[in-house]
């Protein structure tokens, strides 16, 4: 069965007051879908009271960080490692062109993030910003997220979207499940989702406001 990927990234917005506000909005408004995967993405320091809000209302909800150490635990001063962040995440974002562009972040450092995240049950989800951006090989989610439509207002179609995803699936077989990211929202979701290679979105700017967000799941999954 095709998931339907709901990916919020909250980016470096909103503090712990702020985003539990917004737990509080969305999570009761879920219903459960067996394909219907709803992961919200805020700061590291809103995690854990995150991850128990969701655990106590038992939204149908998962919690992804946007990043994760390369390295395991020790001496890596300001890093986070999977096995830490297992405590509160089921997914992490990883080489999000952001982090490619202002902090350096090259492919081999997104590869040994995947064999952390892998290593200690956490998602990964690689972001690539073309169909030539490597993928490693255990990463099963991906995201097409071209750096013209992030938080531009200026998505890609969703035809060169889809066309992408199959090139990406093609390259590193039909197992890879491929969102869309860039400029999503919910005038323009479905015509992303209904697209054949395309299993959901990694949304930014559109996630921030919670009826937004609901207005997305609910043009994508009809509930
Ligand atoms: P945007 O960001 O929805 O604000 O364009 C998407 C992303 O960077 O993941």
């Amino acid at each position: 069965m095709k998931h339907l990927w709901i990916i919020a990234n909250f980016k470096s917005n909103k503090n712990l007051m702020e985003v539990l506000e917004w737990v509080e909005q969305v999570g009761p408004k879920l219903v459960k879908g067996e394909n219907l995967k709803v992961v919200v993405c805020p700061t590291f320091s809103s995690l854990e009271e995150v991850a128990k809000k969701i655990k106590v209302g038992n939204y149908q909800m998962l919690v992804g960080s946007q990043d994760l150490s390369p390295f395991e635990e020790g001496a890596y001063t300001g890093e986070e490692a999977a096995s830490i962040l297992k405590q509160f995440v089921d997914l992490a974002i990883l080489g999000h062109s952001e982090r490619r562009q202002n902090f350096h972040e090259t492919d081999e450092m997104v590869a040994k993030k995947v064999d952390e995240a892998i290593a200690h049950d956490i998602i990964p989800l690689v972001c690539v910003q073309g169909s030539d951006v490597p993928i490693p090989g255990k990463c099963k989610l991906a995201a097409y997220e071209p750096v013209f439509a992030i938080g531009t207002g200026n998505p890609d179609t969703p035809e060169n979207a889809n066309l992408i995803a199959k090139a990406l699936k093609d390259k590193y077989g039909q197992d890879l499940e491929v969102l869309y990211g860039g400029s999503a929202t919910s005038a323009n979701c479905k015509d992303f989702v209904n697209q054949e290679n395309i299993s959901g979105l990694l949304i930014g700017k559109s996630s921030l406001d919670p009826q937004e967000f609901l207005k997305i799941i609910k043009e994508c999954s009809g509930f």
